[in-house]
């Protein structure tokens, strides 16, 4: 489950500055949960656990969300998602210094892809995020994923494998628009 098209649906409930409800979907960290935890069992519950996945993005500021207590929200969430058998949990803004990285990959025992925390808007650093990446491998996440290196870079895997640069990021203004430029227009290594 991508956060994507639905604007960050679930965030929506997760954040308490977007979620203004007063019934039991509302209020305290274990309200906000609830609407995720019920998404994700019904999902699995319809196509099976193991070909579902759930991505978190812990302290989003999109669509001026604001979560104040990721500390406590993400700990309980992945507590109540230990069991759930999903595919994977795929963790934004990961950086493994951070304790509630460490606090996530304890307790999910399932495969957990990370997405380093890079500059945004940006510069991405020239390896795209590789470095970053790395230390979250060595801190226990099983796989990593990168964004914008991998629209910059069609063959962004057979570049990092032979150490090739890489396309920078042509900019901002070219993101969340219509058409090819910026989303299909980059070179790959060999044309
Ligand atoms: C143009 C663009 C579109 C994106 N669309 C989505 C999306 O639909 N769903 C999603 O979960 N993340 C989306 N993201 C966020 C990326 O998946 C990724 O988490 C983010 O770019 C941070 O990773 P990076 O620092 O490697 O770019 C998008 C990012 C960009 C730049």
């Amino acid at each position: 489950m991508q956060h994507g098209a639905n604007g960050y649906l679930l965030h929506q409930f997760l954040a308490a500055s977007t979620n203004r409800r007063t019934d039991a979907y509302g209020g305290p960290a274990g309200n906000r949960m609830r609407f995720v935890l019920e998404v994700v069992s019904a999902v699995a519950a319809a196509i099976g656990p193991e070909r579902v996945g759930l991505r978190l993005s812990p302290g989003v500021t999109a669509n001026s969300m604001r979560e104040d207590d990721i500390d406590e929200l993400y700990p309980a969430l992945v507590g109540e998602l230990a069991g759930s058998g999903l595919a994977y949990l795929h963790v934004v803004f990961a950086d493994p210094e951070q304790p509630l990285f460490q606090r996530i990959r304890r307790d999910w025992p399932g495969s957990l892809i990370a997405n380093p925390a890079l500059p945004w808007p940006g510069p991405l650093p020239a390896d795209g995020g590789r470095e970053a990446g790395e230390k979250l491998l060595a801190a226990g996440a099983d796989l990593i994923s990168l964004g914008r290196a991998f629209l910059a870079n069609p063959d962004l895997v057979t570049r990092l494998r032979v150490d090739a640069p890489l396309n920078e990021v042509r900019g901002r203004h070219l993101m969340y628009t219509g058409g090819e430029t910026g989303y299909t227009d980059y070179p790959p290594l060999r044309p």
